[in-house]
């Protein structure tokens, strides 16, 4: 059992990734601006707390007495507040809460980033050099959301370098993530619900398909924090599902979105997803569970004769 403190544990990642945790025989505290009434959270300890206020952060990360931090906290949807709002919020709270954690003792710090680093759906356009994309993509931020967390990966290296391996470090790169009740139809995080996404293929194509299940979210939260004494340290990992959220390949549908990348989308043939979780398969053995067919109860990609590629 490890103690981990999880930030933004209230809200929409964080209730499954604590509950999923918690189910797992960790011990848990949430620390949030808010404390949940969800059933996710209520064997949780929960403390309310502003963590832009570093002070707070760190008396209360310094009484956690935990092992590990997994830290969600943030304004966690692109201009969804002003852009100096955001950039001043989610930089602080990297600061407050990934700096309060190593000068609290915690050995093992995790952050939440977001495939937005990548910098798809720029207003004056997007052409990857190579598709799917990896963690050696290059960051091309185009918005304070975005920039903020790459940030969030860069305070990872800085607060890397003070330290040194005495803590170890990781950040995760999560694709749209579709919590349990999201698959019954409750609306995602841009309102719409699943189904909408996928009938509607521009809601999904901003975000280049992409997506997880939040319980998968989870199980790589777990998997990494076991990891973290035996991998290098300052690793960054996208985290997505092994296919796309689309019903047509994205050798189709990402030209039609995003208008010169016909080459680079060639290869996005049959169900191939744009981000690439290869790489925490390959350091941390883990591999998404979950995909949209089985839980929507539609017919498995090889009952449908999919195209491979129409290109
Ligand atoms: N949901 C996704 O699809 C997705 C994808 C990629 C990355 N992420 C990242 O994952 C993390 C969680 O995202 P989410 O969708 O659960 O967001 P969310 O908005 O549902 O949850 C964020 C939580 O952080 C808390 N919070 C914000 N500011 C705080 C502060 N100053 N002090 C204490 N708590 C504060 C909020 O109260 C909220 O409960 C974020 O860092 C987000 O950027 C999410």
């Amino acid at each position: 059992m490890t103690r981990i403190v999880v930030t933004g544990g209230a809200g929409r990642v964080g209730r499954t990734l604590v509950a999923g945790l918690a189910a797992r025989g960790h011990d848990i505290v949430s620390l949030d601006r808010a404390v949940s009434d969800s059933p996710d959270l209520a064997e949780v300890e929960q403390i309310a707390v502003d963590l832009t206020d570093a002070d707070a952060a760190a008396s209360v990360l310094a009484a956690s007495r935990a092992d590990a931090l997994i830290h969600l906290a943030a304004i966690a949807v692109p201009f969804s507040a002003p852009e100096d709002v955001i950039m001043r919020t989610n930089a602080g709270l990297a600061i407050s809460v990934l700096g309060g954690a190593v000068a609290a003792g915690i050995g093992r710090i995790v952050a939440a980033s977001s495939p937005t680093v990548i910098g798809y759906g720029a207003p004056r356009g997007w052409v990857p050099d190579r598709l799917p994309l990896d963690e050696t993509s290059p960051a091309q931020p185009w918005n304070a959301y975005a920039l903020s967390k790459l940030l969030i990966e860069q305070t990872i290296g800085m607060l890397q370098r003070q330290t040194g391996d005495d803590v170890r470090f990781a950040a995760f790169r999560p694709c749209y993530v579709i919590a349990p009740e999201e698959w019954a139809g409750a609306p995602t995080q841009q309102g719409h619900t699943v189904r909408d996404r996928l009938d509607d293929p521009a809601l999904s194509a901003p975000a280049i398909f992409n997506y997880v299940d939040a319980r998968d979210v989870a199980d790589f939260a777990d998997t990494l924090i076991a990891a973290l004494p035996d991998i290098p340290s300052g690793e960054t990992f996208f985290v997505g599902a092994a296919d796309a959220l689309a019903r047509r390949p994205l050798a189709e549908l990402v030209p039609q979105f995003h208008p010169g990348t016909e080459e680079v989308a060639a290869a996005l043939t049959g169900t191939t997803p744009a981000f690439s979780s290869a790489k925490a398969e390959r350091l941390l053995g883990w591999r998404p569970r979950h995909d949209w067919r089985t839980e929507l109860g539609e017919p498995a990609a090889s009952d449908l004769a999919f195209p491979a590629s129409r290109s």
